[in-house]
């Protein structure tokens, strides 16, 4: 197992603080959402472990605005941010993947909005196989004073004052950024404490592995079947093979795309015209966090994902990330061979 860099216990509040004091100027709010966050994922990671005695797994019976059955965790986890989130009179808007509208929270005034995933992976819920929570922070442009607009909720990647991720797997941990590197924490779960496990993660700027669901191949772009034929090629000095690995929890194939190199592709395809994986809580702040780390996160057209001026927030977007080589070679092929003529597409594909 890799050597951690971290050489004394720091705990995820006094990393907080020790953030927010290196910051001239700083309320303290920021590091009282993060902490906030981190008190939701505890409580969502102790019922994630428990999951298969208390009865909590499967479907509830309801589908969230996207059609998809909703788990019973999904649900949960989504109270618990809410929860979390309402803590500190800080977070005026919501958006969660588990609620059509704009949250908008009793704290009107609140400078902060949050966009999540509260459960990120649910198939996976199931079979034991590791899920996550996402989300990202931005400030509200209009005046506090006021109400927040819709406005205040539709801002680019580009915008956001910090993400992240915890994944529920083998360990839990939380990874964020505030624009100042990547730092990693792992639950202690017999004393409830996030402890600094990693700090300023850097991507490998190569890797080995591209991870894509390949079941999807017929619907693809001839640029990404030719890149993924690439992947497959045998060339010793380039390693390729390379290794394929798919999880379909997007947090935990980033995690392993984030630490050991590689590519990540949720791409547009004849089915998914805009891929599937949604903007605000899924692309943006995964983007953050790997741009920081020193990677790359674009959509088929080589745009910085973070770029893309959101129009809706439910929106989706095809996504190409991980380390700067794999994605500026998937890039280069997805460039090199044209586009097909999409097919006639279905109304409700578009959504
Ligand atoms: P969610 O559980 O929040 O709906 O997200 C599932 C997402 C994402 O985690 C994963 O990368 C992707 O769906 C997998 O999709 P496919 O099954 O189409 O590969
Ligand atoms: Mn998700
Ligand atoms: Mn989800």
């Amino acid at each position: 197992m890799k050597k951690s860099n971290v050489d004394r216990l720091i705990t995820l509040e006094e990393f907080i603080i020790q953030g927010q004091n290196e910051f001239k100027g700083a309320t303290g709010e920021l590091s009282q959402l993060l902490r906030d966050i981190g008190l939701a994922a505890k409580i969502i990671s102790r019922e994630v472990n428990k999951a298969g005695i208390t009865n909590i797994l499967g479907v509830d019976g309801s589908r969230n605005v996207h059609g998809e059955n909703v788990k019973k965790l999904d649900i949960f986890s989504n109270d618990q941010m809410l929860h979390a989130l309402s803590r500190s009179n800080i977070v005026c808007m919501v958006v969660s993947e588990e609620d059509d509208g704009i949250i908008r929270m009793q704290s009107s005034s609140g400078r902060y909005i949050v966009h999540m995933d509260p459960l990120d992976g649910s198939s996976n819920i199931d079979v034991n196989v590791s899920i996550g929570t996402i989300f990202s922070i931005f400030m509200r442009n209009s005046d506090p004073a006021d109400y927040p607009t819709d406005d205040d909720a539709l801002q680019k990647g580009t915008k956001q004052v910090a993400g992240g991720y915890v994944l529920y797997g083998s360990s839990t941990i939380l990874v964020y950024t505030t624009g100042v590197g990547v730092n990693m924490f792992t639950l202690d779960p017999s004393i409830g404490e996030f402890f600094l496990s990693e700090k300023n993660i850097q991507i490998p700027e190569e890797g080995t592995i591209y991870s894509v669901n390949e079941g999807n191949y017929n619907t693809w772009s001839p640029g990404l079947k030719k890149y993924i034929a690439y992947c497959k090629e045998n060339d010793k000095k380039t390693n390729r093979p390379y290794t394929s690995r798919y999880i379909g929890s997007m947090v935990a194939d980033v995690h392993r795309t984030l630490l050991k190199g590689g590519i990540f592709i949720y791409p547009e395809s004849r089915k998914l015209p805009n891929g599937k994986l949604r903007l605000m809580y899924e692309c943006n702040p995964i983007s953050y966090i790997i741009e920081q780390a020193g990677g790359l996160s674009m959509d088929q057209n080589g745009r910085r994902v973070m770029e893309i001026e959101p129009t809706h927030i439910h929106q989706r977007a095809p996504i190409y990330v991980g380390s700067k080589k794999n994605v500026q070679n998937c890039i280069e092929h997805l460039k090199k061979y044209p586009k097909e003529e999409p097919r006639f597409i279905e109304k409700a594909e578009l959504q």
